[in-house]
């Protein structure tokens, strides 16, 4: 390639080894976007994903023809806009193949879905003592609101040390099971930094045998794997819209109905009541008792259809896409002198990349990158703890997704191998 940057679809299509996207380009059309007058390489979506035209298309159409308040009208636009909403969340559950739609929960994102259960159930069922089992991985999202309910119930937050490798230590996994016996086990499903896939499933059958209940950070799972609730047999899922090819402003928690129906309500206001009274009120159905206000509607919609979108693609097909992603991109920047990978080989991780290049500060790394148009995140990316564990202030990070090509990876590889020479002087 003359230019570095240079992305032919049609080209790799045939080239020897490349791989293109799973999803039509097309489809996307910020991808036909030019940034410093080089085709955009979009290598953030861990942070949030691009959306297809099918879900800009859908709320659009939404918006022009069906959109009003729902739930409370008895008139047509009403219907229309409560079907399509209602029949959004029946697609999610359908998705995660829940029990019931009722076991579905809109909140805004993953951050809110967590913290719901850490009000709600949390302050209904720990007391002073308990331990919150969490792992050294986590997103702030899995950490403040815990450390949060524990500040209010008095119950303790104990961390799983992870392995240099990236991995959880399960051996302390087991002992801190055995010996903190604790209420609850928060856990990412995906981590957004080093791309670890832990073994939720392991970890959730132990957790269950000494009676402790699982939550599953899936904002990195969803989006990208296969996730079957009734196969995992968790007890909590949160994940985000906009990380799936949807809109920002909605996300999911997927409950136990059991759980959900034992829980007090998380926010007070219209839709999640039954009856108010001066005196005292009651509460909705589930999923409607932990969704008060007006919602997000037309995000709704959007999401499903990025779960139709998906749902045509095939989950395992998307795994199948970033796995052979991410073994071709450790295998390209192996090369890269002074390049060191964070995380586990690509069989056990998913399409997320974090590296350092030498001495040279990840944002400014980025900014180099960006010159070159492409975007990948530098930071500590919300996991401060990990950051710590390594001992680094933070990382550059790529991250693929159904869109993503080796091209891509390879303009990734050959802006790096030209930073280090830039960076030599
Ligand atoms: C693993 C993980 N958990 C939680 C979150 C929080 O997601 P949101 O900001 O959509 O609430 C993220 C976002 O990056 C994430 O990667």
């Amino acid at each position: 390639m003359a230019n570095t940057t240079h992305i032919d679809v049609a080209a790799q299509a045939h080239g020897a080894g490349a791989i293109g996207s799973l999803a039509p380009r097309e489809d996307f059309p910020i991808l036909t976007r030019e940034i410093n007058g080089k085709p955009l390489v979009y290598l953030d979506s861990a942070a949030s994903a691009q959306k297809p035209r099918q879900v800009l298309d859908a709320m659009d159409a939404f918006t022009r023809t069906s959109y009003a308040n729902i739930h409370r009208g008895a008139y047509t636009l009403s219907e229309e806009a409560t079907s399509a909403y209602e029949g959004a969340r029946k697609k999610v559950a359908r998705f995660i193949n829940a029990r019931s739609v009722r076991e579905v929960i809109w909140t805004r994102n993953t951050t809110e879905a967590i913290n719901l259960v850490a009000r709600t159930w949390a302050d209904a069922n720990l007391k002073s003592g308990d331990a919150i089992l969490l792992t050294e991985m986590e997103h702030h999202s899995n950490i403040v609101p815990w450390q949060l309910a524990a500040a209010r119930t008095g119950a303790r937050v104990v961390y799983v040390p992870i392995t240099d490798s990236g991995e959880l230590d399960m051996a302390a996994f087991d002992q801190l099971l055995a010996a903190e016996r604790p209420k609850l086990v928060a856990v990412t499903h995906m981590s957004n930094v080093l791309g670890t896939l832990p073994p939720v499933q392991e970890i959730i059958a132990r957790a269950h045998a000494i009676g402790a209940l699982v939550l599953l950070d899936a904002a990195q799972s969803v989006p990208h794997l296969p996730v079957d609730v009734r196969v995992l047999d968790c007890d909590f899922l949160a994940f985000s819209s906009h990380k799936m090819l949807g809109p920002s402003g909605i996300g999911v928690l997927w409950g136990r109905r059991e759980l959900l129906e034992a829980m007090p309500p998380f926010l007070g206001g219209g839709d999640m009541i039954r009856e108010v009274h001066l005196d005292g009120s009651t509460w909705n159905d589930l999923p409607w008792k932990f969704e008060a206000g007006t919602p997000a509607i037309t995000e709704a919609v959007g999401l499903g259809a990025a779960v139709d979108y998906l749902s045509a693609l095939g989950m395992q097909r998307v795994r199948e896409h970033e796995h052979a992603l991410t073994a071709y991109a450790l295998d390209r920047l192996a090369s890269i002198p002074g390049l060191i990978v964070y995380g586990p080989p690509a069989e056990r991780r998913g399409g997320v990349i974090s590296f350092t290049l030498g001495d040279i500060h990840p944002h400014d790394l980025a900014t180099l990158l960006d010159r070159d148009g492409i975007a990948v995140r530098a930071g500590h990316h919300c996991a401060q703890p990990l950051m710590e564990r390594y001992k680094l202030p933070a990382t550059a990070r790529a991250s693929f997704y159904v869109y993503t090509t080796s091209a891509e990876i390879d303009a990734l590889a050959e802006a790096l191998t030209h930073a280090n020479e830039v960076f030599a002087f």
